[in-house]
């Protein structure tokens, strides 16, 4: 299906009028329609009942996360204020600390890396889509080893106990604990190393 739209799915397209296929530059895939006009007119455009079954899918999809982040909401309390002072004091000792603070310094607009962070927290414990970018390929650069782990866990932690109620801070810790270990497990292959998960069994 993906590779009648202009050729390679992974490529841009080259169809009449250019119609996109790929993710457009804010990183955003194309709605079914403009995919269903995309291709060469002869082959490869999405039926109307296809396009149909994937609109229905993905609103049953929307639905399924609305209950999820209703639960998420109603057993934790998490609000968009508690992730954004979350994130705020996190970074704030992030910042000073001396094993982080540098790894950091790349960062050059902070307000803008915490209002993404802000989006990838909200995305992450209650379901709002707001974040669409790359975390894996971000960290990956940064030869980050077991110690900036453990310590970026250890503020993390610390930060999400101080600030949010314990059902909210546990669902923030276990969820920072498996991204922590999926991005620890990646650097380590990236680096000819193999590890296995480790943050999800802190105690
Ligand atoms: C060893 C611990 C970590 C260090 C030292 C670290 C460091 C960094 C740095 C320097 C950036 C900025 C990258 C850039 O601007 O190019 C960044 C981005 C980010 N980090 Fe981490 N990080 C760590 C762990 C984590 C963990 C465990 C999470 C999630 C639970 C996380 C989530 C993110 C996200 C979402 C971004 C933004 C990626 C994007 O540009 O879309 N980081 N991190």
């Amino acid at each position: 299906m993906m590779a009648a739209c202009g050729g390679s799915f992974w490529l841009p397209p080259t169809g009449p009028g250019n119609l996109r296929c790929d993710k457009d530059a804010a990183g955003h895939w194309p709605d079914n329609a403009e995919r269903a006009a995309c291709g060469n007119g002869t082959t490869g455009r999405i039926s109307k009942d296809m396009s149909d079954r994937l609109k229905a899918e993905r609103e049953a999809a929307a639905a399924r996360r609305n209950l999820l982040a209703q639960d998420a909401i109603e057993r934790t309390g998490i609000t968009e204020e508690m992730i954004r002072e979350l994130v705020t004091r996190f970074y704030g000792r992030v910042r000073e600390d001396a094993l982080l603070g540098p790894v950091f310094a790349i960062v050059q607009n902070w307000d803008e890396h915490l209002a993404k962070l802000g989006d990838f927290w909200s995305s992450v414990v209650l379901m709002s889509g707001r974040y669409h970018g790359s975390p894996m390929r971000a960290h990956l650069p940064l030869n980050l080893v077991g110690d900036h782990f453990d310590r970026w866990l250890d503020l993390f932690e610390q930060t999400a106990r101080e600030v949010c109620p314990p059902a909210a801070a546990a669902l923030f810790i276990d969820k920072a604990r498996r991204i922590a270990d999926s991005f620890e497990m990646a650097s380590a292959t990236g680096a000819g190393r193999i590890a296995s998960p480790r943050h999800v069994l802190r105690s």
